[in-house]
């Protein structure tokens, strides 16, 4: 088999939803002139570096996407997702800015990342100007009809979860020092930092979608399986910040590099024994850069520990739980089988 071959692809119904979030989310733009906002549509895909139009594609939309596909499985309307499912999609990305910056990655979707182009000082405000955005998304609402108490709690709902995610990269970045962390912490902390968008994505899209009024039952049941695949999308996503291939546009072992107290480090610190235990933590101790060679001393370790077999069998056993939530639910059309095929791409997702 060829790689392309190899490498899952999206599943399908992402194309369902891409040129509506695709306009929803360049309105938002439209007719902010100050350069600031050229770094926007740089991150985006939309632009090149030099101002010129790009291809590039930016991210996969997954927050969006998920905002309308929970609308569609409550038999809801996109109209009324639209506006959630553009503000997390921007405030997802302006996370990404400020996380480049502080996992210093130069590199995302194979181009260089805004901090690395622009410097850190413009990395911070347009990051913050990015939140902002999302705000104005948000308050479009009402503009649409939707019921002012429904509005007030789809946005008290965002800042919370928009906090939450911002207190799992708090804990993200105090972890690279600590010197020992449990599995327990580490699942706070991605839920936090990953989860909480995702949940939110997946509950406000349901809660919302219904013109006739919320089903909280099935907007809560809803929450329950956003927060499973999240968890299952940032286990895949440390397994790929160790073993990623070229797909994920950044650098094999990144995370190592960065002593990252991602899933696969945290198996191998609290699983090595002898002179590994000692080899594995004094690599992580280490207040200076790592070599390559450390970084393959590493590698055997986990190698020999089969730690990526740990990580994906967790994401699995997650994966299970949550199937059995979605078959559960009486979803709309074929929404069920949808959500069931995105749980199956996360877990063997390349990028
Ligand atoms: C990457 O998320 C950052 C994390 C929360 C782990 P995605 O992989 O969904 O990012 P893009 O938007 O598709 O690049
Ligand atoms: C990113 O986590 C989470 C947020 C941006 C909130 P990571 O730092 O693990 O994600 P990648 O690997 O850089 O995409
Ligand atoms: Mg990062
Ligand atoms: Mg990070």
């Amino acid at each position: 088999m060829t790689t392309a071959e190899q490498t899952p692809s999206l599943p399908k119904f992402f194309s369902r939803y891409e040129s509506r979030i695709d306009e929803a989310l360049r309105t938002e733009l439209l007719g902010l002139d100050p350069d600031m906002y050229n770094i926007h549509r740089y991150y985006m895909g939309w632009q090149e570096i030099d101002g010129t139009d790009s291809n590039a594609g930016g991210g996969k939309r997954m927050r969006p996407t998920l905002a309308m596909l929970a609308a569609d499985a409550v038999g809801g309307d996109l109209e009324r997702a639209t506006p959630i499912a553009v503000a997390l999609e921007y405030v997802h990305n302006f996370s990404l800015i400020h996380d480049d910056l502080e996992d210093m990655d130069r590199m995302r979707h194979h181009r260089p990342t805004v901090w690395a182009v622009w410097g850190k000082p413009s990395a911070i405000i347009s990051g913050n100007a990015m939140l902002k955005i999302a705000d104005g998304a948000v308050w479009k609402l009402r503009a649409i009809g939707v019921e002012d108490s429904i509005a007030l709690e789809v946005e008290a709902e965002l800042t919370q979860q928009y906090l939450k995610m911002m207190e799992g990269q708090y804990l993200d970045i105090s972890f690279e020092t600590e010197e020992s962390v449990s599995v327990t912490q580490y699942l706070d902390m991605i839920e936090r930092k990953t989860g909480a968008l995702i949940e939110a994505s997946i509950y406000l899209g349901g809660l919302i979608g219904p013109k006739s009024g919320p089903n909280r039952q099935k907007a809560t049941a809803l929450k329950a399986i956003g927060h499973e695949l999240g968890r299952i999308f940032q286990i895949r996503d440390d397994v790929l910040g160790i073993w990623g291939g070229k797909e994920t546009g950044k650098p094999v072992g990144a995370d190592i590099k960065r002593k990252k107290k991602a899933l696969p480090a945290i198996h191998a610190l609290n699983m090595s024994h002898g002179p590994s235990a000692t080899r594995i933590r004094d690599i992580f101790r280490n207040q200076d850069d790592l070599t390559e060679k450390d970084i393959h001393e590493v590698l055997e370790i986990m190698e020999s520990l089969k730690t990526q077999e740990y990580c994906q069998s967790m994401a699995t056993e997650r994966w299970i739980d949550c199937k059995r939530m979605i078959d559960s639910l009486d979803l709309s059309g074929q929404t069920a089988k949808e959500f069931t095929e995105l749980g199956e791409f996360l877990l063997v997702r390349e990028s």
